[in-house]
């Protein structure tokens, strides 16, 4: 890692499969990837949160390379990848005071600006600058200011959608911007959450659906909705006149609101939907599945040429199960941590099932997990607001202590080196 990267806060939080109640082309669930549950509960609470002022945020582009990885002349060819500032708090480069950086995810970046305060919320108190920088091929960031649609369409194209692209990318982004504000010795803090999801295989609509919709309540179980309460409640309180599926419409209702129509509903692909379609079928595999019949759901075997097929089909690619762990390593991952990694805060909440796949417990003095048993999925990295109960008030003063500690470390360190 380049010095660039010394402080490094990684506030991982699996956006992981979000709701599967869109189907692609093929007829088959494909994961929608957020940090909240937007398009699956109507949830006035969040709107609240999204009201960030916009005016203290100013939009820039940087011409970013296509191909981080090849020297061939399309290689050099630029494309305009989109960043946000707030300069509001920044103590300045006198100060070498701290930058911190949301990396973007699989969707335009307004939307992790919206709902991811946890930069905004901090800034103030270390007089920090705030950069979200939008993932390569989502929102405006595609290559030849195309649609994604379009880009995707493209096999010489979408071949520049990678997460090494991406992280190459970022990495560019803060070199550029360090020189450019002249902040060459600000330490960097990088918040973000990781890739995560899981293509779920059909075999019915209706039962796809259910599953989604139960591992999403359970996912998003916040404690301002408490979405499997609502749901148990409303199955548990169904007339007894109501046989099964009565019963499991109850639930339903209770979760999706105001609908029409349930399962089969109009749907219109997101930037997420296309284009975590392409990243699934080339290196983020999730070969989840449903194993024991001791669940309440039916087992669901991972059928890897299924997904084989179905991606030679869309896209002329076969997925490449094992590339993700060659190239970032994640064999005996909490080994490699220790040996590798400094300065990461690897936080969950146990409410969220993703979280059986995070680290969490504490891997070196700076490789630090931080969980909470009722969380859920990425509750702390969201805008804190006067309703959070104490325990995830706890844990966020928890990682920005830890990231205080860090920045002391910092600090005294380029004093150390005459800095
Ligand atoms: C980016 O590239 C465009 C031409 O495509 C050029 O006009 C502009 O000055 C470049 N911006 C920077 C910051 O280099
Ligand atoms: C930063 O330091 C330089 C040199 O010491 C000084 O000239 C400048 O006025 C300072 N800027 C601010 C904003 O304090
Ligand atoms: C249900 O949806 C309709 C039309 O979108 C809206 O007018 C109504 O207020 C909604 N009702 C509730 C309870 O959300
Ligand atoms: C790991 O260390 C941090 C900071 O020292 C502490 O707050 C946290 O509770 C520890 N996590 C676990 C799982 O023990």
């Amino acid at each position: 890692m380049p010095s660039t990267f010394y402080c490094l806060l990684i506030v991982l939080i699996l956006f992981s499969a979000c709701v599967a109640t869109g189907k692609n082309l093929d007829g088959y669930y494909i994961p929608k990837l957020s940090v909240l549950p937007r398009t699956f509960i109507q949830d006035p609470t969040w709107e609240v949160r999204a009201s960030v002022s916009s005016k203290d945020f100013q939009t820039f582009f940087y011409n970013q390379t296509l191909d981080h990885f090849n020297y061939r002349p399309e290689s050099y060819t630029t494309f305009k990848q989109r960043y946000v500032i707030n300069f509001k708090y920044w103590g300045g480069t006198n100060a070498s005071a701290p930058i911190f950086v949301y990396f973007g995810g699989e969707e335009p970046i307004d939307i992790d600006m919206a709902y991811c305060g946890f930069p905004m919320d901090n800034a103030g108190q270390f007089r920090a600058l705030v950069v979200y920088v939008e993932h390569r091929f989502y929102g405006e960031s595609i290559p030849y200011g195309l649609t994604l649609k379009k880009a995707l369409s493209d096999p010489n194209t979408r071949g520049y959608f990678s997460s090494a692209q991406a992280l190459a990318d970022y990495a560019e982004i803060l070199v550029y911007l360090k020189q450019k504000l002249n902040a060459k010795h600000s330490p960097v803090i990088v918040i973000g959450g990781s890739y995560g999801g899981k293509p779920l295989k059909s075999s019915s609509e209706l039962k796809d659906y259910l599953i989604s919709l139960y591992g999403n309540a359970a996912q998003y179980n916040d404690p301002f909705t408490r979405r499997v309460k609502v749901m148990c409640d409303a199955i548990d309180g169904a007339s007894p006149k109501n046989d099964i599926l009565g019963k499991i419409f109850a639930g339903v209702i209770a979760l999706i609101r105001n609908s029409t129509c349930y399962i089969n509903r109009p749907f219109s692909p997101s930037q997420t939907d296309l284009g975590w379609d392409w990243q699934t079928c080339t290196e983020i595999l999730f070969p989840d599945e449903i194993t024991s019949d001791n669940t309440m759901f039916q087992p669901q075997p991972f059928d890897l040429n299924e997904l084989v097929n179905n991606c030679k089909r869309k896209f002329g690619v076969a997925p490449r199960p094992h590339w993700a762990t060659t190239y970032y390593s994640g064999h005996d991952i909490e080994l490699v941590l220790h040996r590798f990694a400094s300065n990461i805060v690897f936080s969950n909440g146990l409410q969220d099932p993703w979280s059986k796949s995070g680290i969490l417990k504490n891997i070196s003095s700076t490789v630090v997990a931080v969980y909470t048993t009722k969380g859920s999925h990425c509750l702390d990295i969201i805008r804190a607001t006067e309703k959070d109960p104490i325990w995830l008030v706890k844990q966020r003063k928890t990682e920005v202590e830890i990231i205080r500690k860090w920045m002391a470390t910092y600090y005294a360190d380029l004093r150390a080196f005459g800095k």
